[in-house]
């Protein structure tokens, strides 16, 4: 099997072998494409920025999608109804920071709200303007080149526990969301909390970058085979009055 080298043609043959996989494999409850879509991107990323070897990726991704897609499906349905819950209290456009393959797409679009993407990875930029997005912006939260209080709510989803990782800067994409959020303005954070990242730490950097905390909110907790247990949380603040 030829190992695909253009970024876009990775993706589109790590989905078709995926879906091959997991065709007649998962119950009916769970969504075929969405989990296709999100282990792919997965698998990609992992050639892309950790050096992981594509058929290794695509071994490591199908076992995980074997093992995770029903309590994962459960969790995406219970924070896609939270998200829903707490968009439909604000207006205006929303800024959805660390966008990923526009996995939020089609929340946004039932709310009929419009969206303006950034992400830094070029897979997922291209991906979401593949889609036909036009407001997608290639950027890492730190260094948003949008305008001072242009929002009303920004969602910063599983970005900020990879903090300790070299290319995010929690701080910084928290002090560039206060910047671009007006006065008043909502972020809704979702991380998943664990060994690694715990709710001590998550809040304490919303709150240094100027959020007050209206509500922490648990939705769903991960018992993965490799054991460590997190807690899949929402947190909800305002960005406070200069
Ligand atoms: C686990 S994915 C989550 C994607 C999306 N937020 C979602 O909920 O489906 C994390 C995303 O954060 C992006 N990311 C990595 N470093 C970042 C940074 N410094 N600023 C913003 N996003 C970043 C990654 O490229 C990846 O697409």
């Amino acid at each position: 099997m030829p190992r695909p080298s253009d970024e876009l043609d990775r993706y589109d043959l790590t989905c078709q072998r995926l879906r091959e996989a997991l065709l007649g494999q998962l119950p009916a409850s769970v969504d075929l494409a969405a989990t296709v879509t999100a282990h792919a991107y997965w698998a990609c990323v992992a050639v892309s920025r950790d050096g992981t070897d594509w058929e290794q990726a695509l071994r490591d991704y199908t076992i995980l999608a074997q093992q995770q897609a029903v309590a994962e499906s459960e969790a995406e349905r219970r924070e896609i109804a939270l998200l829903r819950r707490e968009l439909a209290q604000t207006r205006g456009p929303v800024l959805d920071v660390g966008a990923g393959w526009g996995r939020l797409v089609p929340l946004y679009a039932g709310l009929n709200r419009p969206a303006v993407y950034v992400e830094p990875a070029t897979l997922g930029v291209q991906l979401m303007r593949r889609s036909g997005l036009n407001r997608v912006v290639q950027s890492g939260g730190e260094t948003l080149p949008l305008a001072d209080s242009a929002f009303a709510v920004a969602v910063i989803g599983w970005v900020l526990h990879h903090h300790a990782a070299p290319d995010v800067d929690a701080p910084a994409i928290l002090a560039q969301a206060a910047r671009v959020l007006a006065p008043g303005g909502q972020l809704l954070s979702i991380e998943p909390l664990g060994e690694n990242f715990c709710q001590t730490e998550w809040t304490s950097l919303l709150s240094e970058a100027g959020f007050h905390i209206n509500r922490v909110e648990w939705f769903f907790t991960s018992e993965p085979a490799s054991g460590k247990t997190e807690r899949y949380t929402l947190a909800v603040g305002t960005r406070g009055v200069d």
